[in-house]
C-alpha cells in the first residue's frame, strides 16, 4: 500500500507533492558577524529539495532575537541577497520553501548580543542549563523585561523580515512559538508574569501572526507552536485551554499551516485537529529518538495531520520522500557537524545509490 506521506496536499497558495516536510533545523553555518547565509547553506537545502516543504532554520527577525552563533538573520538587504540564493537554489532543484522567523527572547546572551542584554516578556531567567558562545557554555543571565513599545517594535520586525523573506524569494515564513523561544515565553506562565495587556499569554503570537498576515497575506503565514512541551523553562500549566484559544484567535485567518510539535506532555494533536480547520503540519519531538516514519503515516491516516515534518531523518536522508517510498533504509544521524563547521555532517550524507561521500578532513 503505498504511504500516506506521498499523496500531495493542497494549501491556500501551495500544491505540495507529498506530505513528507522538512522540519526547522538551526545549523549554524551562516557568517557569524553578519548573519548572511553562505552558499553552503543553498547547497544544502537544494538537496533537501524534494520535500513537500522545506522549512528552514531558524532565522532572527530582529537583532536582539538572535540565539547562538553563527545564526542567520533576515534585517537587512544583505540577508535577503544571500537567502535568494538559497530560494533560488532550492526552487531550481524543484522544491518550495519557507523561513522560520525566530526570535529566541531570553534563550540569549550578552556575548551573542554584542553586549546586550537578551530581552523576555519578564525578568525571568531561564532556570536550567548552560548557553553556547563562541567563548564557550556560559550561564543564562537574567533578562530585561519588554516595554510595551518594545513588544510593538518586535511585531513590526517579524512584518519586516516576512516582506524580506518574500523579497529573497520565499514562499512563505513560518514564526516560531514554540520550544520556549520568546512566542513561547510569552505563552507560558512561568516566563510571563506581566501584568499589562500581554498578561493574556496568547496575545503576542495573535500580534505577530496577524502583522504578518497582513505583510505578505495570510496564505503565506504559518505559525509553529509545541503546547506543554516546557522546554527552556517556559512552562504552560493549562496548555488545553491557552492552544484551543489560540487556535480559535488565529482560524479564520486563512493561514497556509499551523505546525503542531507533539512531546506527548499532551496529546496536542488529538485535541487541535478538530480546533483547525486549515492545513496542519505535525511533527512528533520524542527527545533523543528522532520522529519515525511509521508514527508519521498513522498520524496522516487517521486524519489527525495533513502534512509531516521530520527533523533529524531528514538532516541524514536529503532523499527521504524517495527512501520512504522505497522502503529503502535510512542514513543514521553522525554526532558531529549538527551545529556549526562545514560541509561535514551537513551536505556529505549519501543519496539512495550514492557511495559515502567523505568530506576533506572527516574523520581525523
Ligand atoms: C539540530 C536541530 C536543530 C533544530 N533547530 C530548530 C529550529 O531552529 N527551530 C525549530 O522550531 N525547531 C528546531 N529543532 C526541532 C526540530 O524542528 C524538530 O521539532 C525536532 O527535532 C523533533 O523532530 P525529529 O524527531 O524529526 O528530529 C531542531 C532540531 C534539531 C535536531
Amino acid at each position: 500500500m503505498e504511504s500516506p506521506l506521498l499523496r500531495p496536499h493542497r494549501t491556500p497558495a501551495l500544491h505540495l507533492p507529498n506530505r513528507v516536510a522538512m522540519a526547522p533545523m538551526t545549523r549554524s553555518r551562516a557568517d557569524d558577524a553578519t548573519g548572511t547565509p553562505t552558499p553552503l547553506m543553498a547547497e544544502y537545502y537544494a538537496q533537501r529539495a524534494s520535500a513537500g516543504l522545506v522549512v528552514t532554520e531558524g532565522i532572527w527577525p530582529h537583532r536582539l532575537g538572535k540565539g547562538g552563533p553563527s545564526v542567520p538573520g533576515l534585517t537587512g538587504p544583505e540577508h535577503v541577497a544571500g537567502w535568494r540564493r538559497v530560494t533560488g537554489a532550492v526552487h531550481a532543484a524543484g522544491g518550495r520553501v519557507f523561513a522560520q522567523l525566530w526570535h529566541v527572547g531570553r534563550v540569549s546572551h550578552p556575548e551573542i548580543l554584542g553586549g546586550e542584554q537578551p530581552v523576555a516578556p519578564s525578568a525571568v531567567p531561564v532556570p536550567e542549563g548552560l548557553i553556547h558562545t563562541a567563548s564557550g557554555k556560559r550561564e543564562y543571565v537574567v533578562p530585561r523585561a519588554l516595554s510595551a513599545a518594545e513588544i510593538a517594535e518586535i511585531v513590526t520586525a517579524h512584518a519586516a523580515a516576512a516582506r524580506h523573506a518574500v523579497e529573497a524569494g520565499f514562499d512563505g515564513v513560518e514564526i516560531s512559538a514554540a520550544y520556549g523561544y520568546l512566542g513561547s515565553q510569552f505563552l507560558s506562565d512561568s516566563a510571563n508574569l506581566r501584568t499589562d495587556a500581554y498578561a493574556d499569554r496568547v496575545r503576542f503570537a495573535v500580534e505577530v501572526t496577524e502583522a504578518v498576515a497582513a505583510a505578505i497575506g495570510p496564505e503565506r503565514t504559518a505559525l509553529r507552536v509545541s503546547p506543554g512541551n516546557g522546554d527552556l523553562g517556559a512552562v504552560e500549566s493549562d496548555p488545553a485551554a491557552r492552544y484551543r484559544r489560540l487556535l480559535g484567535a488565529l482560524d479564520g485567518l486563512g493561514l497556509a499551516y499551523l505546525h503542531v510539535v507533539e512531546s506527548g506532555a499532551y496529546p496536542a494533536l488529538a485535541d487541535l485537529r478538530p480546533r483547525w480547520s486549515g492545513t496542519l503540519v505535525a511533527t512528533y519531538d520524542g527527545g533523543a529518538e528522532p520522529g519515525g516514519v511509521r508514527r508519521a503515516e498513522e498520524a496522516v491516516r487517521a486524519g489527525l495531520a495533513d502534512v509531516y515534518a521530520f527533523g533529524r531523518l531528514f538532516l541524514a536522508n536529503p532523499d527521504l520522500p524517495r527512501r520512504i517510498a522505497e522502503g529503502a533504509p535510512l542514513n543514521p544521524q553522525r554526532g558531529s557537524g549538527l551545529y556549526g563547521g562545514g560541509a561535514e555532517g551537513y551536505t556529505d550524507f549519501p543519496r539512495l545509490g550514492e557511495a559515502v561521500r567523505v568530506t576533506a578532513g572527516a574523520g581525523s
